[in-house]
């Protein structure tokens, strides 16, 4: 087996287990990757030859390739997603659970030479800017390139993670497309298994990952180290990792003020980070620090500093265009890898919802020829583009700061058609953990195989590493320790009229909810109390810029106290079903909405 790439490190530990890998999976040669940009051509024309990626019009997409992948390997599967703690009640009843010596075997029956006929690359990477005292090192083992290609866009990859590992610690994780290559067997496009398991050891703080080469089953920094490890880490460390988006937003006399937001997959989070502010609001500024994971740690200030681990945008294609998202747009105009999306005959890349006319003729994410008034979408709904954060127009001047950036408030949001309003505010912290501990949410493409509404803790149900209940009271515990915790909201973009269209315009106009969050976040605006919390009144939002009426606003913002009753009556099955673990505390918020409730009138307006 030849061992090519730059093996720069003493680090025995790496050493052992990159040749303990190797002896395992059998790969005919082992490659260190360095995270060099010839690296990454060399890769690329590698996958373009091997049919993997398909290049651009130069013109139009400079250095911007297609990548396709297998039909059955488009987002992530849950339901093939293992939290393998020693104990079960560990796990907690919203994860998978398989005992950890039983897994250990299972995975080691299905490495055992499953990188036959390919190069197995050794990649090592920083979650947070290189030395960050929030940041962590992992070294991930894998036989796919597109894999080490996406991790050095979405990562800080190469040689100089593995200075900054020295001879410490990291995150092992292994990865496989599980499809070996007999002597002589061609390949295809997009290997990978039918049989997928995504496993995480949070003891042993360790990934395995077989069958799958698609983003959070596969670029293992994202969603198995950042969120189940990390937040395993965070934990034991007394601090947080989050599925939040992190944004700055500047006035226009120049005051700056970080938020993080929470929203399910495929919920908006990427529209949030990158906002561009709408007409009435000159001089102000939206400025991007992440668009998916905040690692937050409290400061010795008593205030909470957030980075954000990734490096790139693993971003949700179809629907985005100069509108809904310029930033985005403008950040895909070049040195970008698009997954499942269509392409155009002159050689560019087509979604559904990007702006211009519908071309004539497409070639689908399946690789059919395709027309308009085809019965198949053109773009896999789950289509992404993979860009570092560099290239993002928004980007925040501190989006590589090592210190991270001061987190005012927490934002939380689900896709709900009903019931929540446009923004309120808790009460205190307590009531801010049960309002995000509570939260639902509608399905989305981000899934398979995912229930039509759920109930998605804080947009962590895919991703909390341990027992749900244990990370409420975490979030409990950290808060109360905080001499200035973030204030907490909800919001709700997607409330729906009778007719089922959204109420809310959202997108750009999602700034005059955030402009009154900020105020609220730094003391500057009164509120009035409902039962859900503090909400802002008509004339508490700029509308400046957009007409949108007072009885438009109580559409979205009134509360029906059978609705609201309903839904409380609701949580109890989510709580129950943490048994003892659960947190006394959050019954009691739930008993007291039922009182706010129970003596509110039938239908709560904000709006008169
Ligand atoms: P992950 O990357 O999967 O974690 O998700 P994300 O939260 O970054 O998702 P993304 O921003 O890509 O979500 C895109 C979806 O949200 C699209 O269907 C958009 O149309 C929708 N969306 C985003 N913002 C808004 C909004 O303000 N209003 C409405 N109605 N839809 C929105
Ligand atoms: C999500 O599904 O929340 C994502 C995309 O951010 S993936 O990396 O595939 O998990
Ligand atoms: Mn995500």
């Amino acid at each position: 087996m030849a061992v090519t790439g730059i093996e720069r490190t003493n680090n025995q530990q790496l050493l052992t287990w990159v040749e303990q890998m190797a002896t395992l999976a059998k790969p005919d040669d082992v490659y260190w990757c360095d995270g060099s940009k010839e690296e990454y051509d060399r890769l690329c024309q590698q996958m373009v030859e091997a049919g993997t990626l398909i290049p651009l019009n130069q013109k139009k997409r400079p250095n911007s390739f297609l990548a396709r992948s297998d039909p059955d390997d488009v987002a992530r599967v849950e339901h093939r997603t293992y939290v393998c703690s020693k104990d079960k009640i560990d796990a907690g009843p919203t994860n998978n659970w398989v005992d950890p010596v039983e897994m250990k075997e299972t995975m080691v029956d299905l490495f055992d030479g499953t990188m036959r006929g390919r190069t197995m690359y050794v990649i090592p990477f920083s979650m947070g800017p290189l030395g960050s005292h929030i940041a962590h090192i992992g070294v991930q083992l894998t036989d796919s390139p597109y894999v080490a290609m996406s991790m050095r866009v979405m990562t800080r990859m190469g040689e100089a993670a593995l200075d900054v590992l020295g001879d410490g610690d990291f995150v092992p994780c292994m990865h496989s497309v599980g499809a070996p290559l007999a002597d002589g067997e061609a390949d295809v496009p997009w290997p990978c298994n039918d049989t997928k398991y995504i496993v995480q050891y949070p003891e042993e703080r360790a990934i395995w990952s077989y069958g799958s080469g698609y983003g959070g089953n596969a670029l293992l920094g994202k969603k198995c180290f950042s969120l189940r490890i990390a937040s395993v880490m965070a934990r034991d460390e007394g601090w947080l990792a989050e599925h939040m988006l992190i944004l700055g937003l500047e006035s226009p006399e120049g005051e700056k003020t970080y938020v993080a937001a929470a929203f399910p997959s495929a919920c908006g989070k990427t529209n949030l980070a990158m906002l561009v502010p709408p007409e009435g609001f000159d001089g102000w500024k939206v400025r991007t620090v992440g668009d998916d994971i905040a690692w937050i740690k409290p400061g010795d200030d008593g205030r909470l500093y957030a980075i954000n681990p990734e490096a790139g945008y693993f971003g949700v294609v179809p629907g985005t265009n100069y509108s809904s998202n310029p930033n985005a747009m403008k950040m895909m105009e070049r040195d970008t890898i698009f997954t499942n999306v269509a392409l155009t005959d002159d050689g560019d890349v087509w979604w559904e919802g990007m702006d211009g006319e519908v071309p004539d003729h497409l070639i689908d994410w399946k690789g059919n020829d395709w027309a308009p008034g085809s019965s198949e979408l053109a773009a896999h709904p789950n289509a992404r583009f993979t860009c570092a954060t560099s290239q993002c127009p928004s980007a925040d001047p501190a989006w590589d700061d090592p210190a991270g950036v001061p987190i005012s408030a927490f934002i939380f949001g689900g896709r709900l058609s009903h019931t929540f309003p446009l923004v309120y505010q808790s009460f205190d912290w307590e009531h801010g953990v049960y309002m995000a501990a509570t939260m639902g949410s509608e399905a989305t493409a981000a899934a398979v195989n995912q229930a039509a509404i759920r109930r998605d803790p804080m947009a962590m149900l895919p991703f909390c590493g341990y027992n749900m209940a244990d990370y409420w009271r975490h979030w409990l515990r950290l808060g109360k320790g905080l001499a200035h915790p973030p204030k907490i909201f909800r919001v709700n973009w997607f409330r729906k009229d009778k007719k089922g269209k959204f109420i809310w315009p959202g997108f750009g106009e999602n700034m005059r909810v955030l402009n009154w969050i900020v105020d609220r976040a730094n003391g500057e605006v009164d509120a009035a109390e409902s039962p859900f919390g503090h909400m802002p009144r008509h004339q508490d939002l700029n509308w400046r810029g957009l007409d949108f009426h007072v009885d438009d606003f109580s559409g979205i913002m009134d509360i029906d106290r059978a609705r609201g009753l309903e839904e409380a009556e609701a949580q109890t099955e989510l709580f129950e079903s943490f048994e003892d673990r659960l947190p006394p505390e959050m019954e009691t918020q739930r008993q007291a909405l039922k009182d706010r409730l129970t003596k509110s009138s039938d239908q709560w307006k904000v709006a008169s």
